[in-house]
């Protein structure tokens, strides 16, 4: 019933021509293998169009790192849901914590972004993830439930029970190298299975396709992937290396 993922997101990384032959071979691998998770790929918003042609006839879906807030109009710099749409992108990651933290992104304009996203049949994947310090005080859980519920309190749940991706990433594991524990991981993914469900009901929760990232690497992915609510990955680093992500995508069965 839930979708298994693995998806990679390249961050501001690669130049064109890297971000195309890492693709491509991606590509070549993905047909020879036929792993059973799906796989998304989030390049640059600038190569989009090109990789989405370049993997026209794979199994790869293209993702955006980002979407607007806003429909369309003069916000220099942005990129509207329908432009996504317009050359093929389907899916964005939304509220990535290096929006939130780089770009003071909060829970209510994440939520709009969401909705531009419904608004044009596309996915969201939406992260969330509390800091070093909120789970050290003991906060994660209200920190999580505040983004979670936020963001989604405006949705349709139709749109939300066809197509909701969320990623857990705490922060404090994301680039660190440190990871949580397949225990902290599943814990948390319950917890958000069960916030959606008192917020949008069991139907919603059950189709929900929550996804880990954090330093995920060829190393730890099999443990994680054995936890019940760990659907898959949201992976950084790992997934810029053909043999690493390919490792991780094969670790989920
Ligand atoms: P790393 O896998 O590099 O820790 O990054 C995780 C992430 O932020 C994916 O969105």
């Amino acid at each position: 019933m839930r979708r298994k993922i693995v998806a990679g997101n390249w961050k501001m990384n690669l130049t064109f021509q890297q971000a195309r032959e890492l693709a491509l071979r991606l590509n070549t691998w993905v047909k020879a293998h036929k792993p059973i998770a799906e796989i998304i790929v989030a390049p640059p918003h600038l190569y989009l169009e090109q990789i989405n042609k370049d993997l026209r006839n794979s199994t790869i879906t293209v993702a955006s790192q980002n979407v607007s807030a806003m429909p369309n109009g003069a916000f220099t710099g942005d990129v509207s849901a329908e432009q996504l749409l317009s050359i093929g992108t389907k899916i964005s990651i939304v509220g990535h914590s290096e929006r939130r933290a780089y770009h003071y992104e909060q829970d209510k304009y994440i939520g709009k972004k969401i909705t531009h996203l419904y608004e044009h049949g596309m996915s969201p994947i939406l992260c969330v993830g509390e800091k070093l310090e909120d789970r050290e005080q003991g906060k994660h859980f209200d920190v999580v439930e505040e983004q979670v519920t936020i963001a989604l309190e405006r949705q349709d749940p139709e749109n939300l029970k066809k197509n909701l991706i969320v990623a857990y990433e705490p922060v404090w594991a994301i680039g660190t190298g440190k990871t949580a524990t397949p225990d902290q991981a599943q814990e948390m993914h319950a917890f958000i299975r069960k916030t959606i469900g008192n917020q949008h009901g069991l139907s919603v929760a059950n189709r929900t396709t929550i996804l880990y990232g954090g330093s995920v690497n060829a190393g730890n992915a099999r443990d994680l992937f054995e936890q019940y609510d760990i659907d898959g990955a949201l992976v950084g680093g790992a997934s810029l290396n053909l043999d690493d992500f390919t490792t991780i995508i094969s670790a989920r069965k």
